[in-house]
């Protein structure tokens, strides 16, 4: 008995779900994987178990939950939302060698539907270049790679990468490989997002034409987004015959970015009409999703991003608004609920009581347990005592800040600030550090040097700011400051994030939150063969 046959009687047999039917999209999202290849972007265990669990109940099909290879922290990422997740498969990425598909495997094997993913560059720049590797060589390690991964699970993709840059005939040869050795999804990516709407659907259509086992793989794309056109690559694709769309919350990912998920989801839905093909996404979780990747990985929203843009549902001129209220259709072509952005049933204040809190928080899609409760109604209480009004974006702002910090080593506890024009600015700071209170106050050039300079003093550290940004989360002088911070350490970037209606002490609480993950993050051994 061969190892393979051996090795597939004594595998349980799990998997994908049942097959789907012929106008069914899969929807594969890789936030945790090429999302968190955003420089900045990286996100620790909890974080990721967070993200990745929201998108399992929002119906996501298919996770990728990392690539297991590149570090111990990836690899216990992949893990331990492998061990979570029963009803999205969940991934890990590898490249076409055999240590990586293994290390894949490990990390994959509890899960209920495992899926390995494994990746080789086909386009004449990659392999010269990149791989320095024949297009014979390339297809021998498409067949062993495949072939091994099939050997310990039953659902295996396969991608070539830079795919749309691949010369046609090579391209059916490889993937006509891969089906054959086992792959069950055939993923086409844009790596580098070059081609053109027209050119990526007619890629896509002659697979289909030239290959003659496609008919036995879900054939997928992965469009990058650095022409903007990410989004509608992956729609034409659908039209032409893919049925599985990779993208990330937010539209996140190296570089420009993924095609985002919202968009696919929504452009599928709204214009079923002349797409005629479903998803299984509850579309209502999209808000939700977009603000905790958000908040986890400090990347803001623009306000006119499509979908989760503070602006997409926002009408400004008269004329707009009046035809709105006279019929919502005349300016908006979903409606805000569709997309889980409720209209407000509780208002709250300084008079609201816990039950009344933990009701709004549900109205907003957050169950938190007793004890983040308690903080979180804490802050509120603080929060209404010192704001006038307090609208539904206050209180996400603030309990997605108690979320971000749950596990922080520093932890803020208050900070008083001297500014102003007579010089010289300082800052009294307070920390809890590993449970115990420390305190220090530090001179700067203005208040937010003198507070960073003070958070320096007490925890050394030799991490530098890349970034710092404020925005308000509402309108008015009073409005909460929402902060973002990225500390870079060694060729590693970070994002935090702060809230508060002080800006300075939402500023030190960005800081903190981006020092807690620097001090979390496991060295990266990114492999070098791999671009994106
Ligand atoms: O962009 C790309 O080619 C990728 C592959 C790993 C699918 O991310
Ligand atoms: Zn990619």
């Amino acid at each position: 008995m061969s190892a393979k046959t051996k090795q597939q009687t004594t595998r349980k047999p799990r998997g994908p779900a049942a097959p789907r039917a012929a106008d069914r999209v899969v929807i594969f999202d890789t936030t945790l994987r090429d999302g968190e290849q955003s420089p900045g972007a990286s996100m620790n265990l909890e974080e990721k178990i967070k993200i990745a669990t929201l998108l399992e109940e929002m119906g996501i099909d298919v996770i990728e939950a990392g690539f297991p290879i590149a570090s111990n922290g990836d690899f216990e990422a992949v893990r331990e939302v492998a061990k979570i997740v029963k009803n999205s498969s969940v991934c890990g990425l590898s490249r076409a060698v055999r240590m990586d598909i293994d290390r894949a495997w490990e990390a994959l094997r509890h899960a209920k539907r495992p899926r390995i993913h494994t990746v080789i560059a086909t386009s004449p720049l990659h392999m010269k270049y990149k791989l320095q590797m024949t297009p014979e060589q390339v297809l021998e390690s498409v067949i062993d790679s495949v072939s091994h991964a099939r050997n310990l699970c039953d659902d295996v993709e396969w991608s070539c990468e830079d795919g749309s840059r691949t010369e046609p005939d090579f391209l059916c040869r490889t993937v006509e490989a891969a089906i054959k050795a086992g792959a069950r999804t055939v993923n086409i990516p844009d790596t580098v997002g070059y081609a053109l709407p027209e050119e990526f659907s007619a890629l896509i259509r002659m697979l289909f034409e030239r290959v003659p086992n496609i008919d036995k793989a879900v054939v997928s794309v992965h469009c990058h987004n650095d022409l903007g056109l990410a989004v509608a690559k992956s729609l034409a694709a659908v039209g032409a015959g893919a049925r599985q769309v990779e993208c990330t919350v937010n539209g996140l990912g190296e570089r420009a970015g993924n095609a985002s998920m919202e968009e696919i989801v929504m452009a599928l839905r709204t214009r079923h009409d002349s797409m005629p093909y479903k998803t299984g996404v509850k579309t209502e979780y999209i808000t939700r999703a977009s603000r905790l990747v958000s908040t986890i990985t400090g990347f803001v929203v623009q306000p006119n991003k499509a979908i989760v843009g503070a602006n997409a549902f926002a009408h400004e001129s008269g004329i707009h608004q009046d035809g709105v209220l006279k019929h919502a259709g005349t300016y908006e072509i979903m409606t805000p609920e569709s997309v889980g952005l409720t209209r407000s049933t509780l208002v709250m204040g300084k008079h609201s009581g816990r039950h009344a809190f933990k009701m709004k928080l549900k109205e907003l899609g957050f169950e938190l347990g007793d004890n983040a409760l308690s903080d979180a109604f804490r802050r509120f209480k603080d929060l209404a005592d010192r704001k006038k009004e307090i609208f539904d974006e206050d209180i996400v702002a603030l309990v997605d800040d108690e979320v971000v910090r749950a596990h922080d080593r520093v932890k803020f506890v208050s900070l008083q600030v001297i500014a102003g024009s007579k010089g010289p600015q300082t800052a009294e700071l307070e920390l809890d550090i590993d449970g115990e209170r420390h305190k220090t106050t530090t001179s700067g050039n203005g208040p937010v040097d003198a507070t960073f300079n003070a958070i320096k003093a007490m925890v050394p550290h030799t991490a530098r700011l890349q970034l710092y940004q404020v925005h308000a989360v509402t309108e008015g002088t009073d409005a909460q400051a929402e902060v973002t911070v990225r500390l870079e350490e060694n060729g590693k970037s970070v994002n935090g994030q702060g809230a508060d209606p002080d800006t300075l002490v939402a500023s030190a609480r960005a800081y903190l939150h981006a020092l807690n993950k620097l001090f979390t993050k496991r060295a990266k051994t990114a492999p070098t063969a791999l671009s994106a």
